[in-house]
């Protein structure tokens, strides 16, 4: 395939194996030992002093900074907490991991969230929302940070999957009380697995700091023995997988900018095609794919192996939304809260929507090929 769902990775250089043989030398992976090459740390002052904000967490993954960002919130056992219906499982899942209820709220591609479904199912309480950025792509979160601040709900940004997309400059993770990061292999850029918090708030912070230090509040040595020490995990990132990050976090801006002239190259050539999903502020989108919603489910699987035989991928995000699961479907983990509860409109999306990953690798040829192909199914009447 000319282009892969792959990222930072494709960029790996001299610089990580430099990173990393600075902390295999040092002999000091555990990121509170002493050492001249503390990355976990590095990596948590520059993510601060890109989005800028006052604190940032490194953590083992995504879902375990989801986690760590519930608790938090103060999210308790039973507590529900709203996540936006378009979004991979482990939303869900991690609110689930700390005895929350998730309860899907319709998606809206501008505002992350249809806000009429907000507003009712806020009337049935809840102490959480989560708004899922997806794709490299920033929603406008004014109208929701409205809402969530009048009624008293924390608002959490998962955008494991836009790390650097911003909306009229502002990034992703920065608009509500805590935003949430994924550095897993297939995001922007990567460690393999990774993830961060990033917060304003002190209070959120250590809750989540400590939750992640095994319960533990540091000072060099862990210590349970105070008010604030809580039952928590070990979700601490190690200085291996931050040197990978740290030497990523440096190619943040050539990667983005890449993917950002590849994609402005493929939308070149086909400015006539206006079936293009792009954010309100498209000039925020990090480029890393160019999303197309086709105007019936029947040609999904004829996009998908047009593609194949043109070498290039048309993915699908997932196959279902994340309460249809089996899993959720067994443990009836949320039938009682969901009642009847459909998220209509986020499963006509799930159905009709491919993704078309624009990679940092792309050359002028492969552009081409992709605007030729994307044409091509504009032609056979394919896009909505
Ligand atoms: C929207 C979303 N949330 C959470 C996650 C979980 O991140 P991780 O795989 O790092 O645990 C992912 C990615 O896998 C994701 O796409």
């Amino acid at each position: 395939m000319i282009n892969p769902n792959e990222y930072g990775s494709l960029l790996f250089d001299e610089q990580e194996k430099k990173y990393l043989s600075n902390v295999i030398d040092a002999r000091r992976i555990f990121r509170y030992s002493r050492t001249p090459y503390p990355y976990t740390s590095m990596c948590e002052e520059k993510i601060k002093s890109l989005v800028g904000t006052n604190y940032c967490l490194m953590t083992t993954n995504g879902t375990s900074s989801l986690k760590s960002a519930f608790i938090g919130a103060n999210v308790e056992k039973g507590d529900r907490v709203l996540i936006s219906s378009y979004t991979f499982l482990a939303t869900a899942l991690a609110a689930i991991a700390v005895g929350a209820v998730p309860i899907p709220i319709e998606v809206d591609l501008n505002y992350g969230v249809n806000l009429e479904d907000l507003e009712k199912e806020i009337k049935l309480g809840c102490k959480a929302l989560v708004v899922v950025h997806f794709q490299g792509r920033a929603f406008d979160l004014t109208k929701v940070k409205r809402i969530c601040e009048k009624n008293g709900i924390v608002l959490i940004e998962d955008a494991c999957q836009a790390f650097g997309a911003k909306f009229k400059d502002k990034y992703t993770g920065t608009f509500g009380d805590i935003g949430v990061y994924s550095f897993q292999q297939f995001k922007q850029i990567t460690c393999g697995e990774g993830g961060c918090v990033v917060t304003n708030n002190e209070l959120m912070f250590n809750r989540m700091r400590n939750y992640t230090d095994m319960g533990s509040t540091r000072n060099r040595f862990p210590s349970w023995d105070s008010a604030e020490a809580l039952f928590g995990e070990n979700d601490r990132m190690n200085n291996l997988c931050a040197a990978v990050l740290y030497a990523q976090l440096e190619k943040l801006d050539t990667i983005i900018s890449k993917q950002r002239k590849s994609r402005e190259n493929i939308m070149q050539k086909i400015s006539n095609i206006n079936n293009i999903l792009t954010s309100k502020d498209a000039s925020g989108d990090t480029g890393m794919n160019i999303i197309i919603i086709l105007n019936d489910k029947k040609f999904k699987d004829k996009v998908i192996d047009m593609g194949k035989d043109n070498d290039i991928e048309f993915r699908n995000m997932w196959s279902s939304l994340y309460y249809d699961n089996e899993l959720f479907k067994k443990y009836k983990l949320t039938s009682k809260d969901l009642k009847n509860k459909e998220c209509i409109y986020t499963k006509e999306l799930i159905e009709k929507m491919l993704v078309i990953s624009i990679p940092p690798i792309l050359n002028g040829t492969d552009e081409a090929n992709i605007a030729s192909l994307i044409q091509t199914i504009k032609n056979k009447g394919y896009l909505l």
